[in-house]
């Protein structure tokens, strides 16, 4: 900060001789040259007000979500001395946020947010693609871990696709999770494990329908309705993924269950207006209700919740902005 705050001043000193849009030019050149040798990629100061505005501001239409991932995330980041890392497994449909989640915190953790080195994201089909080497990718796994936490442990590790996985991997991630897990001295309670899956999706899905069909409130929904946290457990325990043959859920290691809810159309609207201010479209509300309702929606008769979620909302947006 001091040799940039210097350099900042030096420059500014030449102010004599150069006309204001040059040294503009030269500060934001020294900034960005600055910027990419020197500035660091660590933790954000934890801030809990900051992680509960960006949920409120940022995501639509999951208020199990906003409550519970905020507070246990932020619970665990001012834990002096946590017994276990953090781990949270995100379940719901297509395009309902998980992964956009995923990055909120990613944001609130981490100066360089998502594209922090210490953001280790893995999605199984694309990075396990093969099962024949499945045990070449367990090692690999184990080792990874193993090294990043060791040389820094508040380190975040996200499975994307988690219930196609093998169930070897799974098992292989499974120690890490565990109280009081010491390899070497390396201690993983400052880690944070983000499991992501469709799995559990249609349970949510079927309670979200049936308040909906009884006239009840979707906010009136919460974790323990219908005993819903358990009701996905227990779905993706028995249902057709690798969780299936793993130990994880049996060792109770996932610390919340999160559903996401299937988005309404209001929800959807919502995403396009982000959209539309992402890429600098000016605010049209028209436009916003015509995308929304040009999206897919189920179940054929009532027509209330989204099939793809906020999911390629940009590209309807932007063929729509073009007419
Ligand atoms: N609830 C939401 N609130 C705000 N934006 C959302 C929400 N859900 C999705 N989005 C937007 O849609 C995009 C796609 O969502 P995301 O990738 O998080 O879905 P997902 O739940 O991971 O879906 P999938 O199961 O298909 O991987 C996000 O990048 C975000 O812009
Ligand atoms: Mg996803």
């Amino acid at each position: 900060m001091r040799a940039r705050h210097c350099m900042i001043v030096l420059l500014l000193g030449c102010n004599i001789t150069f006309s204001l849009g040059f040294l503009d030019v030269v500060v934001a050149v020294a900034s960005y040259v600055f910027d990419k040798l020197f500035k660091t990629d660590g933790l954000l100061p934890f801030n809990r007000t900051r992680l509960q505005a960006d949920f409120d501001k940022s995501l639509y239409g999951q208020h199990i979500v906003s409550d519970v991932v905020p507070k246990s995330v932020s619970f665990f980041m001012t834990d002096k001395n946590p017994n276990k890392p953090l781990v949270l497994s995100f379940h719901g449909t297509a395009g309902t946020g998980k992964n956009h989640v995923a990055k909120i915190i990613a944001r609130n953790v981490y100066k360089k947010g998502e594209k922090s080195k210490h953001v280790h994201t893995f999605i199984s089909q694309f990075h396990f693609p093969h099962q024949e080497n499945v045990h070449m990718y367990s090692a690999q796994l184990k080792q990874w871990i193993h090294g990043n936490v060791s040389s820094f442990p508040r380190s975040m590790f996200i499975f994307d696709e988690m219930d196609k996985m093998h169930p070897e991997l799974i098992d292989i991630i499974k120690p890490f999770l565990d109280y009081n897990y010491n390899v070497d001295g390396v201690s993983f309670h400052t880690a944070i494990f983000i499991f992501l899956s469709n799995a559990g999706g249609n349970v949510i899905v079927d309670l979200a329908l049936d308040f909906w069909r009884k006239g009840k409130s979707r906010e009136e929904l919460r974790m323990n309705s219908s005993k819903l946290e358990t009701k996905i457990s227990k779905d993706i325990f028995n249902g057709n993924s690798g969780f299936l043959h793993s130990s994880l859920i049996d060792h109770h290691l996932i610390d919340h269950f999160v559903p996401f809810l299937p988005l309404e159309l209001k929800h959807v609207r919502q995403c396009v207006l982000a959209e539309m201010e992402h890429l600098e479209i000016p605010k049209n509300d028209d436009l916003a209700d015509k995308v929304a309702q040009d999206m897919p929606y189920f179940p054929d008769e009532e027509r209330i919740f989204a099939v793809k979620g906020c999911k390629s909302v940009r590209q309807k947006l932007v063929m729509h902005a073009d007419e």
